[in-house]
């Protein structure tokens, strides 16, 4: 790294992190209707219910000071699979929903800048008991998962999009998740990329705890290439792009 590309990397990173906060130029200050909480679908779409959180038979309560402390990144999974009520957990710890208060307001089991949760979680699933193989979305609001697609060698081609890194394709289920920067733009404006990217930490530390109750693992993924994974995922890489992955599997 030169000291000039450097200094040009700094420079991009403030720009990013800045917050310009001018709330007048924003679409909400504009009287633009909000976008939608999460991505429509079509009513007829395949979609699979997930065992609310008071039927779940195999979520171990574990302290919480155990679940931080035991916590790290895990590239090794076994073959076994993951349960519906593993993955229920694990998708209602990331993106959840905790509360709807009468005004409509619905708030998650993470937090988000604004509550916008500019955030879509797909999810590759390999090897979980009851749902085919293939890429879903995960529907917070209904806590369903919808069928989007099935794709050949998806393990193969999960690895390939993440440079290699074959402890990817070899995971039960990989949760990809993707921005839909204008849900945060429609608020935030230009100070909206420092929030998004904040936001995906957050999701993603909930998922290292939650697989800490499950006997599962994750490891944080976000060396990746951009392309190959939007196109895996079949998202258009403008209005929707892939910001970071984890893979998961029992160890
Ligand atoms: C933003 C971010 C991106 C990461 N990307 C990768 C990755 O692409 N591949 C990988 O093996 N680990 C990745 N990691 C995991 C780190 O290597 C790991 O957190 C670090 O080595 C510390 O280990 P620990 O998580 O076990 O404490 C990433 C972690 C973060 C927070």
């Amino acid at each position: 790294m030169t000291p000039s590309s450097r200094d040009q990397g700094r420079e991009f990173l403030k720009d990013a992190i800045r917050l310009e906060l001018d709330f007048s130029q924003t679409d909400q200050a504009r009287g633009v209707e909000p976008p939608p909480l999460e991505k429509p679908f079509a009513p007829e779409a395949r979609r699979i219910d997930l065992p609310p959180p008071d039927r779940w038979k195999d979520v171990p309560l574990i302290d919480l000071a155990t679940a931080v402390g035991r916590r790290h990144s895990r590239r090794r999974f076994t073959d076994r699979p993951l349960t519906l009520d593993e993955l229920s957990f694990l998708l209602w710890a990331t993106q959840g929903v905790r509360k709807r208060s009468g005004s409509g307001t619905i708030l998650r089991t993470v937090p988000s800048a604004g509550n916008r949760h500019a955030l879509e979680t797909y999810l590759a699933v390999v090897n979980v008991l009851d749902v085919s193989p293939g890429v879903y979305r995960y529907l917070p609001l209904e806590h369903q998962l919808l069928f989007e697609f099935s794709e050949e060698r998806l393990p193969e081609k999960l690895t390939e999009a993440t440079l290699g890194q074959s402890f990817v394709g070899a995971a039960a289920a990989v949760f990809c998740w993707a921005a839909v920067p204008y849900r945060m733009e429609w608020r935030y404006g230009l100070a909206s990329y420092k929030v998004l990217a904040l936001d995906a930490g957050h999701v993603c530390q909930n998922l290292y705890l939650a697989c800490e109750a499950v006997a599962a693992g994750t490891c944080a993924v976000g060396a990746y290439h951009q392309q190959k994974i939007d196109r895996l995922l079949r998202l258009d890489g403008k209005e929707e792009f892939t910001i970071y992955l984890a893979p998961v599997g029992k160890v």
